[in-house]
């Protein structure tokens, strides 16, 4: 298959944008696949209503079928007809962060098929920010599921670049929105028990969402090496990216973390190994190595956020072997930048 690839600029949707658009819109209503960008992440859409376009998308990732797709909506009326009921919590948080990095579980009505949940009875859903997002599904006709648009167990593309690497040929369209603003996956919340509990952290923090709803739980695994308990959102169990070389988090004082790694480094490097190392802007400097790359500055966690998954699929096309991060703060989007990276290392802390 072909891959068209458009370019399209969020904030210049002009009349050719709105064709191209339109155009993509029509590829999935007719069972096509299109990526795209959102505000989080870039999305691999299908119809979310059509089994065969579900099929295709678990194909298309190499991903297990057992495991569910967020369905993007653009406006909260459609969100009712795909539910059996819309709880009153959804729409508090609806008010307070849709449009945005939000996704809520509800209990899905029959429109819904069970390809879409992964054979669950709830359903995953999202109304995302991104203009060219929000255009596309209206004219798609108003339901797109949508996974991000990587290779199941690479990271999720936040450039388009990265969508090409690992679906072109696969795919109808590639929509290239440029790069996008957060760069971790949508915080994920489950409706459907007494107390809403957060099964994936992200841009929406715990505290933003204790601020709305009062109280909310956190599902234990999401940090927690070694919960033994199977996380809630069936994705959340693989170790979503592989990286090619081995990534090792450091844990401790500045100075402890800067020479430790150093020393690693180092060692490795006489090896004949090649060394990447994730810090910060403060650090950047003090740091030896093949690949040192800065992920932003701690001050504004957001920045780092942004370019946690670029730097890691970096490493991959720099032939890294070996990995050093530094460890972030689990408070505000924190918590999210740490699950990611915890998954990305397969868990593996060094405490120094
Ligand atoms: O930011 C995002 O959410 C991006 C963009 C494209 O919107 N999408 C995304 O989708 O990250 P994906 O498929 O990579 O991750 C969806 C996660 C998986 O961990 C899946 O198991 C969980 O959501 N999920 C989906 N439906 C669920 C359900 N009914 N119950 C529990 N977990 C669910
Ligand atoms: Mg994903």
């Amino acid at each position: 298959m072909k891959t068209e690839l458009v370019k399209i600029e969020e904030d210049n949707i002009d009349e050719k944008a709105l064709e191209a658009i339109e155009r993509a819109g029509k590829i999935m209503k007719e069972g096509g696949l299109v990526a795209f960008p959102t505000e989080t992440v870039y999305g691999l859409g299908g119809d979310a209503l059509n089994p065969e376009s579900s099929k295709k998308i678990y194909a298309a990732k190499g991903r297990p079928s057992d495991n569910p797709l967020i369905v993007h909506v653009c406006c909260m009326e459609d969100v009712e007809k795909i539910v059996s009921e819309v709880p009153e919590a959804a729409y508090k948080l609806a008010d307070a962060f849709w449009p945005g990095p939000l996704t809520m579980i509800m209990n899905k009505s029959d429109a819904v098929p069970k390809e879409t949940t992964g054979g669950l009875d709830t359903v995953a859903i999202r109304m995302p920010s991104n203009k060219i997002a929000a255009q596309l599904i209206k004219a798609e006709g108003g339901y797109i599921a949508a996974p991000s648009a990587n290779i199941s167990g690479r990271p999720s593309p936040t450039v388009a670049k990265y969508c090409v690497e690992d679906l072109d040929g696969k795919i109808e369209m590639i929509i290239d929105g440029g790069q996008v603003g957060i760069g971790l996956e949508s915080t994920i919340v489950d409706l459907t028990v007494d107390t809403p509990m957060i099964l994936r952290p992200g841009y929406i923090t715990f505290e933003m969402l204790q601020n709305v709803l009062g109280s909310v739980d956190v599902d234990k695994t999401i940090i927690d090496a070694n919960s033994k308990l199977k996380p809630k959102a069936p994705g959340m169990k693989y170790r979503h990216y592989a990286p090619k070389g081995e990534l090792t988090i450091v844990e401790g004082s500045q100075q402890n973390v800067v020479e430790y790694i150093n020393k690693e480094a180092k060692s490795y490097m006489n090896e004949g190994k090649r060394v990447g190392i994730i810090c910060t802007d403060a650090t950047f400097d003090l740091y030896k190595a093949d690949e040192v790359k800065s992920a932003g500055n701690r001050e504004n966690e957001e920045t780092i956020a942004k370019q946690l998954f670029k730097i890691l699929r970096e490493f991959d096309d720099e032939n890294v072997d070996v990995m050093f991060s530094e460890s972030f703060d689990e408070s505000g989007i924190g918590q999210a930048i740490m699950n990611r990276l915890l998954k990305a290392a397969g868990h593996h802390v060094e405490h120094v």
